[in-house]
């Protein structure tokens, strides 16, 4: 029996006080500040110039962390639905549904940036290294495509940077205002 299982057993145990499954608790962080790092290095080495080695070096650590990140995200979406998540907590209709509506869209976050990002780098000469080694390359030099996908994907860094931000106030809000142990839940 899982832990989710054992707790949803326990009947003395109210929905606040089940805690999600310790692999889901770890995936959660790991992927948690993988992404925070990739936000910060997509937005950062853009702005360097063109030609720097630097900004070579680091594009590729992007690529393969964000690659890492993608099957991080399919092990995390796997174990989700094998193990399940505890019930949510009492809230208000509107908050629940909030809460349900940020998660949702970010896990189509977490799989479109890397997706698009893969995508966009496929359609020009350089193709994808992951952590050195060179992945097969099916894309072709193509401007229109690599722009198509990169803006893609920096509409969706800024929708995620807005869902993170959310998902952030919404678990403060529950930590230092409704006090009622959200968090600890997942930590
Ligand atoms: C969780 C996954 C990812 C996140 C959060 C992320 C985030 C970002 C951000 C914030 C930018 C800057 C966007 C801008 O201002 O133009 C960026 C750029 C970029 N990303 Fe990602 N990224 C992810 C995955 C990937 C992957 C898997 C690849 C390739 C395999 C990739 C390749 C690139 C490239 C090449 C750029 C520069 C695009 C350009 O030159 O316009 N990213 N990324």
């Amino acid at each position: 029996m899982n832990t989710v299982q054992t707790h949803r057993a326990a009947s003395h145990v109210t929905d606040a006080q089940q805690r999600f499954a310790p692999s889901l608790i770890l995936l959660h962080w790991v992927i948690a500040l993988a992404i925070l790092a990739m936000l910060g290095i997509g937005l950062y080495m853009v702005g360097l110039p063109r030609g720097l080695p630097f900004k070579a070096a680091l594009i590729n650590f992007h690529k393969s962390l964000g690659m890492t990140v993608f099957l991080l995200v399919l092990v995390r979406i796997v174990v989700r639905l094998v193990v399940g998540r505890p019930a949510m907590p009492p809230m208000r209709a509107w908050q629940r549904a909030a809460a349900r509506i940020t998660q949702v869209l970010l896990y189509v976050a977490m799989i479109a940036m890397p997706l698009t990002g893969y995508l966009g780098s496929s359609f020009n000469t350089y193709g994808t290294r992951f952590w050195g080694v060179l992945l097969p390359k099916w894309g072709w030099d193509d401007k229109g495509l690599r722009e198509l996908f990169f803006g893609i994907h920096e509409i969706c860094a800024w929708i995620m940077i807005a869902l993170v931000a959310l998902h952030v106030a919404g678990a403060l809000k529950h930590q230092l205002i409704d006090r009622d142990g959200l968090l600890s839940r997942i930590t």
